[in-house]
């Protein structure tokens, strides 16, 4: 959004003729993302709040929403419209933009809330859906039937049957104007799961959540967040989700890291009537107040007192102002944060500052597929008191998976310790599944040895160590205990395992066997004896030299490398850090891995760092990356790993499919001979332009592009999982970071 000056916010220019109605995603961390919804009023840049705004009270002027607070959208309610001649008269005549006064994107309902709170409302279904194209709406809604939490199953099930009924007649009289499908299904996840997939079969534009509104008022966010994880995962990507009636910033962070993209609200309005106040932790009355919450700057000359006593009118609009500068900043603080990656983390915090919000926090993260040996047991009180019971537990597993691969990892910067949260952080999780699916041992593994006790950079005090023991003991498995979990020496400088920032009590804790020995078990150690070092203190070599003597080795420790085997096990290790980071980062199989790197030779820099990894022939193959331990592939490495592709290249982008793919390689994207061109010369790959890819395409990894002869062409950095690939049709789907020429 460009800046304007106040009062003179120009009006926004429609968007293409053939993009109406498209929507593209422009960063994401994981399912939360930042997009843009393509309109004739303008481009809507989302995840936006929509104040809903009743043609018939409006608290605040949509053009001062427009003009001062830079909205890009409202809604307001068709069926209010429809109902009283003088609004239907005027909006008939000159359209809804000017009824409103309002240039931006308009949305409208249709009078299904109406029906839920009066009872019946006595509009025709498809009459309802021309009326709102008639006045020239930007998005229209069709009549679904209201789901209520209290209702039966039989009930819900005609409901969301009844609506799906609807969809086809509604989208034939919306001609051109983009339709809203809404999701009901009460609190039956089946139900959602099959409106989801019954109104996802329909071209509709935007896909609402309904049904929420009670769910919210009865604070019961537990279901809030099952609704959102039964329905979300399900419908095609590339619509926007929008949460219908959820307007409270309380629940920004969660919904938009579930993938909300929409919300709407009317609380600014309704509770500044009864002299509420809305805040991101909950809400407060302006009646006990001496201070503000927060300071915003409609009220930065005056104090709750001030307001207080002004005349009711002017006070219920200055409080309407108040509850909308909060619910703003909020979303413009959810927005950053899922530029920064940190929308999961602001969603943890803000889980604290509510009993409901937490429960439903705690929740999320019961998946049973979240390692239970990560910490210790205590950590489980909480979430086993959340977790559902009976049959119900296991069924989110894909829930879980949608979000945890999603993520992208590694990630530049710290990994800030939040308590026992930070452990199922979903990129944390989607880490650990990397390492322990696609990471092999040596087969000729004879014994482990497990690091422990400093805090990362490990490399400078085991660096020695470790060459010591690659020369020495090169059947010795090294591991270094994070307090994220037991990764591989050659790992050490991964993120998120090498980036914890937490007190030094976290980074130092005891290797505890029970949590050992299933660590182990997920990196396929099993069998070998295993002893345990700690790094603290002077002694190291004489601690070291027990360790490997309780595990079955005999070395002298004391005795020194030589010059030229010194400069032998350097290589080994550099070589085994290469073969472990294509495993775990490209998913190739140790053999794969270690066949590309087995005569490689490394350029470093002045401290001695490999900056790049290239081939017997001097092709460059990769660069490790010292930002996040991760390593760039390039075009080198794109050759040698397509060579080793055993597979026949994908001929159609199937559904996305993670499990089962390990030591497969990297994913390739097969694109069209339109794009083949600008692909050789280093251009992105766009949605559209996309034949086939594989199953476990995921965001922020590595992937090959090719052109249907299996022909590469470059390779670059996925920004979509194939869920996602088969349904967009605008946006960056690979950005090529590096293209051959043919
Ligand atoms: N507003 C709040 N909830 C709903 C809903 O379920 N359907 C419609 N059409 N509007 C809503």
């Amino acid at each position: 959004m460009t800046a304007w000056k106040k009062g003179v916010r120009p009006d926004p220019q429609p968007c293409r003729e053939q993009d109406v109605g498209r929507f593209e995603v422009t960063q994401r961390d994981g399912q939360a993302r930042l997009g843009r919804l393509h309109t004739k009023h303008g481009v809507l840049e989302t995840p936006a709040l929509l104040p809903v705004v009743n043609p018939n009270i409006r608290t605040i002027e949509p053009r001062v929403m427009w003009d001062t607070y830079g909205i890009q959208a409202l809604i307001t309610n068709s069926y209010i419209i429809w109902k009283h001649e003088a609004l239907r008269n005027a909006a008939t005549a000159d359209g809804v933009h000017a009824l409103l006064d309002y240039p931006g994107v308009i949305m409208t309902d249709s009078g299904t809330f109406q029906s839920y709170v009066y009872g019946d409302v006595e509009v025709g279904i498809d009459e309802i859906v021309r009326f709102q194209r008639s006045i020239g709406v930007d998005i229209a809604t069709m009549l679904d039937v209201f789901t209520r939490p209290d209702m039966s199953e039989e009930e819900v099930d005609a409901a969301v049957r009844e609506t799906a009924q609807r969809a086809e007649q509604s989208l034939l009289a919306s001609e051109d104007t983009m339709l809203n499908g809404p999701i009901q299904g009460g609190l039956f996840r089946h139900l959602r799961h099959i409106s989801a997939r019954l109104m996802g079969t329909h071209p509709f534009a935007v896909h609402p959540i309904g049904g929420i509104v009670p769910v919210m008022e009865q604070q019961r966010y537990k279901d809030y967040a099952k609704i959102m994880m039964a329905t979300v995962p399900l419908l095609p990507a590339d619509r926007p989700v929008h949460m219908f009636g959820c307007g409270h910033p309380m629940l920004f962070p969660m919904s938009i890291a579930l993938g909300a993209d929409l919300f709407d609200s009317a609380a600014y309005a309704l509770f500044a009537r009864d002299g509420r106040l809305l805040t991101p932790w909950g809400t407060e009355r302006i009646a006990e107040l001496v201070d503000w919450p927060l300071l915003m700057p409609c009220v930065a000359s005056l104090t709750p007192e001030d307001v207080r006593a002004l005349p009711s009118e002017e006070k219920e609009r200055t409080l309407a102002h108040y509850n909308l500068e909060v619910t703003l900043a909020e979303l413009a603080r959810c927005k950053q944060a899922v530029r920064d990656g940190t929308i999961w983390q602001l969603a943890e915090q803000r889980s604290h500052q509510h009993p409901a919000l937490r429960e439903a926090f705690l929740w999320l993260t019961t998946s049973p597929s979240v390692d239970r040996n990560l910490r210790p047991e205590r950590f489980y009180t909480d979430r086993d008191a959340a977790r559902d019971t009976g049959s119900d537990q296991g069924m989110w597993e894909d829930a879980w998976d949608w979000v945890v691969w999603s993520q992208q990892t590694p990630r530049s910067g710290g990994v800030q310790w939040g308590g026992d949260d930070t452990f199922v952080r979903p990129h944390i999780v989607k880490a650990r599944r990397m390492l322990h699916t696609r990471w092999e041992p040596q087969q000729n593994t004879e014994a482990v040895v497990v690091f422990h006790g400093i805090r990362g950079p490990y490399r400078e005090r085991l660096g020695d160590v470790l060459e010591w023991l690659a020369h020495t003991c090169p059947h010795v498995q090294p591991l270094i205990l994070s307090p994220l979990g037991l990764v591989p020496a050659a790992l050490e400088d991964l993120n998120p395992f090498a980036h914890l920032d937490a007190p030094q009590w976290v980074l130092r804790h005891e290797p505890e066997p029970a949590w050992m020995a299933s660590e182990l078990m997920r990196l396929g150690l099993t069998g070998q004896p295993v002893s345990t070092v700690d790094v603290n203190g002077p002694g190291l070599k004489q601690r070291l030299s027990e360790a490997l003597l309780a595990a079955d080795q005999e070395a002298d420790v004391h005795r020194g490398l030589s010059g030229e085997h010194q400069t032998q096990a350097r290589h080994a290790l550099r070589v085994e850090q290469v073969v472990a980071k294509q495993m775990v980062l490209l998913n190739t199989s140790r053999n794969v891995a270690a066949s590309i790197a087995s005569e490689c030779t490394f350029v470093t820099n002045r401290e001695g760092r490999v900056k790049n990894v290239n081939n017997a022939d001097g092709l460059h193959l990769f660069s490790p990356r010292l930002r996040d331990g991760g390593m760039s592939l390039a075009n080198g490495g794109a050759t040698a790993l397509l060579k080793a592709r055993t597979e026949a290249v994908p001929s159609t982008v199937s559904a996305a499919e993670w499990r089962g793919h390990a030591h497969s390689g990297p994913a390739v994207v097969v694109v069209d001979t339109d794009a083949e061109p600008f692909v050789r010369k280093g251009r992105n790959v766009f949605h559209g332009f996309v034949i086939g890819c594989d199953p476990w395409l995921s965001p922020g990894e590595a992937c090959l592009i090719v052109n249907q002869n299996n022909t590469l062409l470059g390779h670059g950095i996925a920004q979509c999982t194939a869920d996602e690939m088969r349904t967009f049709t605008k946006g960056i789907a690979v950005k090529t970071r590096g293209g051959l020429e043919g």
